[in-house]
């Protein structure tokens, strides 16, 4: 595996690989990399010649919520876990690298969209993510590149970038990794106790019982949404938001939105948790 720690280096790679017309694909990352990240990678070995994966903690979609310095960085582990899957390139550059300069510097305005849930709960995250991903692809130059639906606010905000702005990249979701009991794997993970740890999947049960729920007949998800936040507050959450939605731009669903996703986001201890479901339901017409 090839390490890239300049824009120069990657960039001579991309176009020694470009010259040969080899495709390429990208996965980036903040590190800490746990099998949800290595999935994304090893879908992204069949989709394209070559395989990019950068680690950056990108400082500017870190908010006060979030301890940038406390974020866990395991760059041994994460650089031994990409050679086991064959990755053709890591890039790994500085903060001096990737900005020179944090003041007065051109951005990405992201839409409204990006001001809900997520968005909502931190302020100026998702331009920082928007920015980020749009200089990343910039340098990498990707053909396709692979995101995890665990994150379905970013996934979207992404895919309108590239529509918006033109990026000819093909953009792929791919479902979240869970551990055993359902917990959906996450670098934030390491921020719990043992004792909470064992308490984190009550989150993906109790979005999923929504689900069911809703699968079930029920449509009155201001109700079933309460609910869940009481449950959680009972098993020791503290609750950011639940929240059902449809897929298609995150607004409140009408009654004849058959798909709709599920979001939460909770606290637990120090570690801030999210997570997702997105199902379709079918609404029968009994008159
Ligand atoms: P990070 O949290 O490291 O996640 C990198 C990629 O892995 C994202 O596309 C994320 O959705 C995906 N991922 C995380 N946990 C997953 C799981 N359990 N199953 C499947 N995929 C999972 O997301 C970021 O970094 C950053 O915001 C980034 C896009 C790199 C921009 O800085």
């Amino acid at each position: 595996m090839k390490i890239c720690t300049s824009k120069q280096a990657l960039r001579t790679q991309i176009k020694h690989w470009q010259s040969q017309h080899k495709t390429i694909a990208f996965v980036p990352t903040m590190g800490n990399l746990h099998a949800g990240h290595i999935a994304l990678v090893e879908h992204a070995k069949t989709l394209a010649d070559k395989i990019v994966v950068s680690i950056f903690v990108n400082p500017t979609q870190f908010d006060k919520a979030e301890d940038l310095q406390a974020y866990p960085r395991t760059m041994q582990a994460d650089q031994q876990k990409l050679e086991a899957v064959q990755t053709d390139l890591l890039f790994l550059p500085s903060v001096e690298v990737m900005y020179p300069s944090l003041t007065d510097v051109c951005t990405v305005q992201v839409p409204a969209s990006a001001n809900i849930l997520e968005g909502a709960s931190r302020k100026g995250h998702f331009a920082g993510v928007a920015t980020v991903v749009a200089k990343l692809f910039n340098l990498v130059q990707p053909n396709i590149a692979v995101f995890g639906q665990k994150d379905f606010q970013q996934l979207m905000i992404v895919r309108q970038m590239v529509a918006d702005l033109d990026f000819d990249i093909d953009i792929i979701g791919l479902p979240t990794v869970r551990e055993a009991d359902g917990l959906a794997m996450s670098s934030r993970n390491a921020y719990l106790s043992e004792d909470e740890r064992v308490k984190a999947s009550g989150l993906f049960r109790e979005i999923d019982k929504i689900r069911q729920l809703i699968e079930w007949g029920r449509s009155d998800y201001l109700n079933l949404q309460n609910e869940a936040m009481r449950n959680l507050e009972k098993q020791g959450f503290v609750p950011d938001y639940i929240e059902v939605r449809r897929q298609q731009d995150l607004q409140i669903p009408n009654s004849d939105d058959g798909e709709l996703v599920i979001l939460a986001a909770v606290w637990l201890g120090k570690a801030r948790l999210i997570d997702n479901i997105a199902f379709e339901i079918n609404h029968f017409d009994y008159s």
